[in-house]
């Protein structure tokens, strides 16, 4: 990778230390975002630990401007992996202050992305899944997660009001914002999809009613947190199924959340079942993505909304991000694995410094996994848990080591089974 060209007598890597003020007037110190990237380092009983103040500390010195943390769940009862960390009460509030507190040095904005699984929760990790509607999985993933129970109306309410409590914990922990997780084909998203939604009342059918349920996230958050603290939104362009959700009904939600003032929506897509976060769709379908998989895509909404912009997959050079802000294409850009590989990436691109860090997709060689994209998660996951004890990334582990930490997690019993079926 070079250190970048001048663009317009501007060297590109200073596009990137712009600061930024957000519509609830905090102000950011540059353009880079660290994308969430679960942890897994919850304890069993999912609490945060030691380990996230220390991963986040190394981070807060990394150079990002905002730090986005892996999914924090907002039900112990709907788990996305195990060692989530969960927050539904005040209960380990210290150890939250504490890794509030690492995230934010040097003026790093912290922000929790919090979410609810719905039915993308591994069969066995949870007693029972829900969703706005009991689709089933594709085939070839329906041995890894159940199909879901349809939600009734009082869950629904009081998955908004979880949501809203959640980020008032957060805030009064010292977390400097928070983001809404509706990308990914977890709950918001599933009520987002008219492919995994299919109710027939006020949650499903329309466009206006599939938005009722993120809308009255925000909203309910919103109210909470107050008008001074940063709310976000990571949401899908596309989810890349027949009859799933698609660009209209993405840049609709985008303009309702701009209409309602939202400080940032972070733009990436695809789900469990169609990986494209991660740019694996399929093999022939990976080669035409390009650097920043969902940047076409954001330059059709930017005309259509005034809300601060993000994209997050695939930006690995200078150039690649410093031109969309130059262009005012994007006000920030997301980078995920390459700080999982590097965790002082973000200073190295500030200084102009150059830097290459192998991202190529993780593979094992079983199909039904690569095709699910769990073993890049875990993979990774392994990088952070080194960082989190202090060591180095490493870059040749095997796909092994990360199968085998899939096998060891709690849930691999299940999988496990299911693999040998
Ligand atoms: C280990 C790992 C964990 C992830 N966990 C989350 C998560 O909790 N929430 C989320 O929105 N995205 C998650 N992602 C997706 C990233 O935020 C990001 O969208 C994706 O990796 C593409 O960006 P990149 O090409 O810069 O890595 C995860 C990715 C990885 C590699």
């Amino acid at each position: 990778m070079t250190t970048g060209e001048t663009f317009q007598s501007k060297a590109a890597h200073l596009y990137l230390s712009d600061s930024y003020t957000l519509p609830c007037g905090v102000a950011v110190k540059n353009r880079i975002l660290k994308s969430a990237m679960s942890e897994q380092l919850g304890t069993v009983k999912n609490a945060p630990t030691p380990s996230l103040v220390k991963l986040y500390n190394t981070w807060a010195n990394g150079g990002s401007g905002i730090l986005i943390t892996g999914n924090i769940m907002i039900d112990r009862r709907a788990l996305g992996e195990p060692n989530n960390v969960v927050v539904e009460s005040e209960k380990n509030f210290e150890l939250l202050q504490a890794w509030a507190k690492a995230g934010t040095q040097n003026g790093t904005q912290l922000w929790a992305q919090i979410n609810h699984p719905g039915k993308q929760s591994p069969r066995g990790l949870c007693s029972e899944t829900v969703a706005p509607s009991a689709v089933p999985f594709a085939s070839n993933l329906s041995s890894f997660f159940a199909t879901p129970r349809a939600m009734t109306e009082a869950e629904i309410q009081e998955v908004i009001e979880r949501f809203a409590s959640t980020a008032e914990i957060i805030r009064n922990a010292g977390f400097t914002g928070v983001q809404i997780h509706g990308a990914h084909g977890y709950l918001v998203s599933q009520f987002l999809s008219p492919h995994h939604n299919v109710r027939t009342d006020q949650w499903g059918g329309s466009l206006a009613n599939r938005l009722r349920f993120p809308l009255s996230i925000y909203d309910s958050i919103r109210e909470r947190v107050g008008k001074d603290f940063p709310i976000s939104f990571k949401l899908n362009s596309a989810d890349f199924q027949r009859g799933g959700f698609e660009e209209d009904d993405s840049i609709a939600v985008m303009k309702a959340l701009s209409d309602r003032g939202i400080d940032l929506i972070e733009v990436s897509g695809g789900n469990y079942e169609r990986p494209a976060m991660s740019g694996i769709l399929s093999d022939n379908e990976s080669t035409k993505l390009r650097e920043a998989y969902f940047l076409e895509f954001a330059e059709k909404a930017r005309k259509e909304i005034s809300a601060p912009l993000c994209v997050t997959g695939g930006f690995r050079t200078v150039n690649g991000m410093a031109s969309p802000l130059r262009d005012n294409k994007l006000d920030f850009v997301g980078i995920a694995r390459p700080l999982a590989m590097d965790p002082n990436y973000s200073n190295k691109l500030l200084t102009g410094e150059p830097v290459v860090v192998n991202t190529k997709p993780r593979k094992i060689g079983i199909a039904a996994l690569d095709r699910l994209g769990l073993l890049e998660v875990y993979w990774y996951g392994l990088q952070l848990k080194r960082i989190a004890r202090g060591k180095s990334p490493r870059p040749n582990e095997s796909g092994i080591a990360a199968f085998v930490n899939i096998l060891l997690s709690s849930s691999s019993r299940t999988i496990y089974t299911r693999l040998r079926a």
